[in-house]
C-alpha cells in the first residue's frame, strides 16, 4: 500500500465515466466513421436497388391475378386466407397430372423435362392464387417427373410450406437444404431457410443464412439487410442478458473508476467519534484506500465497515454513499439507489449523494427526478461546484447545450481548478455551433492548465472533427508527451492500480493518422501501444477491431470484439460489442462456405467504407 496519495483531481487520467457519452467528440464519432466497414447490417450504406427478380415476378403476377390481397413477396401473410382444403375443381388439375412410375418410364427425357416445367408453371399459378397445398403437390410432382432435379422446385415448394397454416418449417428446411445443395448461391432459398430457422428460434443459423443472402445480393436488398439487423439484435440481446445474469458484479477499468471518483472534489475525512467502534475505524481505512486509488480495497473495507456497524450518522451516511457509488459503478443501479436514499435519510446535507442519486435517476430514464435531486442538492449547498458540473453533464447528454454551458460556467466560477468543467464548456459551445467561442475557451484552458494533457487531447478531437489533421496530431502528440512526463504517482506498484498514463490521446492520434493519410499501420501501432500501457482501454480495443476488419484480418477483429465484450460495462455497450462479434462471425462463416466469394466480399467492404 502506498502512503503518498496524490490529489483526486491529479488522478483523473481520462474522463470516461458517467460522462463518457458527454465528453468525447472525436473518439466515438471517429470509430463510428471508420467503423461499420464490414458491418453490412447497417441500413444506411450502399446503393439499394429493388428486390431479387423472382420475388418481383411473383409479386407482379400476384397483382394481376389477385388484386385484393396485398402481400410482401412470398412472405407469410398474417391475414390469410390460406386454403388448406383442396377443392374439387382443383383436384381435377391434380388428377390430370397424375402419373404412375410406369407412365414415366415410357416417357423420353425431353418429355419429362417439358412436363416438369408445366407442373412448375401450374404450381406457380396455384401459388399466386394462394392455394398452397395444391401448389406444393404440383411441385412435388414436378420433382417426381423431372429427369434432373431443379433447385427452384424445392425452393418454391418451401415457399408453400412457409405460407401454410400452420407453417411447416421443418419441411421448409428440408426443401431449402435440397435447393441449396443443388445451387449454393440460391438467394431465395437462403432467405426462406432463414425465415424458417428464425421462426424455429435457431437464430444463429438464421443469421448465417440471412448474411449469406445479403452478401450474395450485394447488399442491394433492404429486406435482407433488415433481417440481418433484426436477428443480430435478437442474438446479441439474448446473449448479453445471459452474460450479465451469470457475470460476477465487478468494477470497471481503473481508468473508468478513477475518472468517476475524480469528477467529485475531495472532501476531508469525517471526524471519528470519541469512542470509535471497529466499524468506524474500518470506514476510515476504506476512505483512505479510496484516496490512494486502491478501489477494490476500498470496496472490501466499506462492506466490512457496514457489516461491523458504524456508530455515528455522518459516518454511516458516508459509508452508504461509498457503497452506493461502487454498486452504481458495477451497474447495480437498484442497490445503489437504496444506499443513496438511506444515506440521504441519515445526512441530507451531503450534497454529493444527491448528485449521485441524480445519476441513478438518469440511468433509470427519469430526468425529471434527476433534476429534482440537483435542486435538493442546491438547497443544501448552493455553492458546491460539483452540483453544477454534474447538472451540466446531464444537460449535455440531453443536448441542452446552452443550459449545460451555463452550468459549467457556474461550476467554474465557484472553483476554477477542475479542468473538466473548462473542457466541457468548450465542447458544449462547439456542439451548440459556436466554434469561435469554443476555440477561445480551449485556448484559455490550454494556458490555464499547461501541464494537463486533457485540454490538448480534447482540443485535438475538436480539430480532428474539423479535419484539421496536422493540428490535431500535434495536440495529441503534446498530450502524449505530457502524459509520459507525469511522474508515477505512487511510490509502490500495487496490483490494485491501473496505469497512470492516460492512453486516449494515443488512440486519437492513431485515428487521426488513419483519417488523414489512410495509414492503417500507424493507426494500429498507436492502438497497440495504448493497449500495452493500458490493456483495458476500450477505445483502443474498439479501434483495433475496426482497423482489423478493414484489412480483412478477421481473426484479430474477432479477438478484439470478444475483448470488447469482456470490458463492456453496461448492457448497451455489451450488446454493441456482441453485435459486431456475431456479425463478423457470420461473415467468417460466409467466406468459409463461399470461398470463391471471399475476394468479392472484401472488395465490397472496401467500397462501402
Ligand atoms: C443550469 O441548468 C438549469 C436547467 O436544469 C437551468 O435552469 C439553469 O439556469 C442553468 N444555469 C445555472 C447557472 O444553474
Amino acid at each position: 500500500m502506498s502512503s503518498s496519495a496524490p490529489s483526486v483531481v491529479e488522478r483523473v487520467e481520462a474522463f470516461i465515466s458517467e460522462n463518457k457519452r458527454a465528453v468525447i467528440i472525436g473518439t466515438a464519432a471517429a470509430i463510428v466513421a471508420l467503423g461499420g466497414v464490414a458491418y453490412y447490417a447497417s441500413t444506411s450504406r450502399g446503393p439499394r436497388g429493388g428486390e431479387p427478380d423472382v420475388e418481383k415476378a411473383e409479386r407482379k403476377k400476384d397483382k394481376k391475378k389477385s388484386k385484393s390481397k396485398k402481400r410482401k413477396g412470398a412472405a407469410k401473410d398474417k391475414e390469410g386466407p390460406i386454403l388448406e382444403e383442396i377443392k374439387d375443381e382443383d383436384a381435377e388439375i391434380l388428377n390430370e397430372f397424375d402419373f404412375s412410375p410406369e407412365d414415366l418410364e415410357l416417357m423420353s427425357t425431353e418429355e419429362r423435362t417439358k412436363l416438369a416445367a408445366e407442373l412448375k408453371a401450374k404450381g406457380n399459378t396455384a401459388y399466386t392464387q394462394r392455394k398452397f397445398p395444391i401448389a406444393a403437390e404440383l411441385y412435388t410432382r414436378a420433382i417426381k417427373v423431372t429427369p434432373k432435379p431443379e433447385p427452384v422446385f424445392f425452393s418454391n415448394r418451401a415457399a408453400c410450406y412457409v405460407n401454410m397454416a400452420p407453417p411447416q418449417y421443418e419441411k421448409v428446411l428440408e426443401d431449402c437444404n435440397e435447393a441449396l445443395r443443388l445451387d449454393t448461391s440460391y438467394v431465395k432459398a437462403l432467405n426462406r431457410r432463414a425465415t424458417a430457422l428464425e421462426a424455429l428460434d435457431r437464430s444463429e443459423e438464421a443469421l448465417r443464412d440471412y448474411t449469406a443472402a445479403a452478401i450474395l445480393d450485394k447488399f442491394q436488398n433492404d429486406a435482407a439487410a433488415q433481417s440481418v439487423e433484426r436477428v443480430l439484435k435478437k442474438i446479441s440481446s439474448k446473449k448479453a442478458e445471459q452474460i450479465l445474469a451469470t457475470r460476477e458484479p465487478r468494477l470497471p477499468s481503473y481508468t473508468f473508476v478513477s475518472a468517476y471518483f475524480g469528477a467529485f472534489r475531495t472532501r476531508p475525512l469525517p471526524a471519528l467519534p470519541d469512542e470509535p467502534t471497529e466499524g468506524d475505524r474500518t470506514l476510515i481505512m476504506s476512505l483512505e484506500a479510496l484516496g490512494a486509488g486502491e478501489y477494490s480495497q476500498a470496496l472490501t473495507l466499506v462492506n466490512e465497515a457496514l457489516e461491523q456497524g458504524i456508530s455515528w450518522d455522518i459516518g454511516k451516511a458516508e459509508a452508504l454513499n461509498l457503497r452506493g457509488t461502487f454498486k452504481f459503478l458495477m451497474t447495480e443501479v437498484h442497490g445503489a439507489k437504496e444506499d443513496f436514499l438511506s444515506s440521504i435519510a441519515l445526512h441530507p446535507s451531503l450534497t454529493q449523494t444527491w448528485v449521485k442519486l441524480a445519476s441513478v435517476y438518469m440511468e433509470q430514464g427519469d430526468p425529471k427526478k434527476a433534476f429534482e435531486s440537483f435542486e435538493e442538492a442546491i438547497k443544501h449547498n448552493p455553492d458546491d461546484p460539483d452540483i453544477y458540473y454534474h447538472r451540466g453533464q446531464v444537460l449535455f447528454i440531453m443536448n441542452e447545450f446552452t443550459d449545460a454551458a451555463e452550468n459549467y460556467t457556474k461550476s467554474t466560477s465557484l472553483d476554477d481548478q477542475f479542468v473538466f468543467s473548462h473542457i466541457q464548456l468548450a465542447v458544449a459551445q462547439y456542439k451548440s455551433g459556436d466554434l469561435a467561442k469554443s476555440m477561445a475557451t480551449f485556448r484559455r484552458t490550454l494556458k490555464a492548465f499547461p501541464q494537463r494533457s486533457e485540454p490538448q487531447n480534447y482540443y485535438g478531437e475538436l480539430l480532428l472533427d474539423q479535419q484539421r489533421f496536422q493540428d490535431a496530431v500535434e495536440k495529441f502528440d503534446r498530450a502524449i508527451e505530457l502524459e509520459r512526463a507525469k511522474p508515477p504517482p505512487y511510490s509502490q506498484i500495487s496490483s490494485d492500480r491501473g496505469p497512470h498514463i492516460n492512453v486516449l490521446p494515443l488512440v486519437n492520434k492513431g485515428l487521426a493518422l488513419y483519417q488523414w493519410k489512410q495509414d492503417i499501420g500507424a493507426a494500429e501501432r498507436c492502438c497497440q501501444e495504448a493497449l500495452r500501457i493500458d490493456p483495458e482501454c476500450e477505445a483502443a480495443v474498439a479501434t483495433l477491431a475496426q482497423l482489423s476488419l478493414q484489412q480483412g484480418k478477421i481473426d484479430v477483429a474477432m479477438q478484439m470484439f470478444e475483448r470488447q465484450s469482456e470490458l463492456a460495462r453496461s448492457e448497451p455497450e455489451l450488446v454493441a460489442a456482441l453485435t459486431y462479434q456475431y456479425a463478423t462471425a457470420a461473415q467468417v462463416e460466409f467466406t468459409r462456405n463461399y470461398p470463391e466469394m471471399a475476394n468479392q466480399l472484401s472488395q465490397m467492404a472496401r467500397a462501402m467504407a
